[in-house]
């Protein structure tokens, strides 16, 4: 029987936010190879803090949003090569640059990983898409914060977090989409739009969380919020 595939959105913010990050990435690489056994792993890396910064001074120096997003691109790419590197031979070398050649390394590597796809959108919109593409059973997106808030938890401190979400709550949750480089939103409107079109159940962790990684990609326990059909986990 063909494994269930598992898509997972892994934000730049938890895989090199600059605090241990080789020590991470070998701790991640581990579970995921473990996981890999039971499950056919598709990790989408985001570009986090380097990215922004590129993007930053790229946008002071006048570059218009697609040249700012082929940086953003670029970012996104390299950490997944920086994960690539923690997996060794279980994962595919090269980070695929489109859905089909992922799907088709897939069949050859128990682990892909790809970065940025193209521009004007973010790495949670690939992931989404991609989850799509290879029909996932669930995209994790293992981010900076546990789960999706009321409000950002780090500007609101009496945000709340919300155990589950409707996709309908999602929608409203993502909002408008900006047009611009390097937004920092939990899961983008455009990501959310393809997430509801495509039913697909996604659960929201903290990334240096293991244990709720783990507990998200089997689908057991975690810390998070879940988002689905009727809201339910
Ligand atoms: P990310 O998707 O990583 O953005 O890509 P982010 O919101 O900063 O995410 P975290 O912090 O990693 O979770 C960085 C930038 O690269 C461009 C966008 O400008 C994005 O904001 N990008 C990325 C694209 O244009 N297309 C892509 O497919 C991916």
């Amino acid at each position: 029987m063909p494994k269930d595939r598992i898509v997972v959105s892994l934000g730049g913010s938890v895989l090199v936010p600059g605090e241990d990050d080789s020590e991470y990435i070998r701790n991640l690489a581990r579970l995921l190879i473990r996981l890999s056994d039971m499950y056919a792993l598709f990790v989408v890396t985001g570009g986090g803090r380097p990215a922004r910064y590129y993007i930053e001074v790229g946008r002071d120096l006048g570059m218009d949003e697609r040249a700012l997003d082929a940086m953003g691109i670029i970012l996104t790419r390299l950490n997944a090569r920086l994960l690539i590197q923690a997996l060794g031979p279980k994962a595919s070398p090269e980070p695929p640059e489109d859905y089909e050649e992922a799907r088709e390394v897939g069949e050859e590597y128990d682990i892909v990983v790809m970065g940025g796809q193209r521009v004007s959108i973010t790495t949670d919109g690939v992931a989404a898409e991609l989850a799509e593409a290879v029909e996932a059973t669930r995209l994790i997106n293992a981010t900076s914060v546990d789960g999706v808030y009321t409000a950002d938890p780090n500007i609101e401190p009496t945000a709340s977090r919300f155990d589950k979400l409707s996709y309908e709550d999602l929608i409203r949750i993502a909002g408008r989409p900006t047009g611009l480089a390097g937004p920092s939103i939990v899961i983008d409107p455009h990501a959310a739009q393809v997430i509801k079109r495509a039913r697909i159940s996604v659960y929201v962790v903290q990334g240096r969380d293991l244990k709720s990684v783990e507990g998200a990609i089997i689908g057991g326990d975690f810390v998070g919020t879940v988002i689905g059909e009727d809201g339910s986990r």
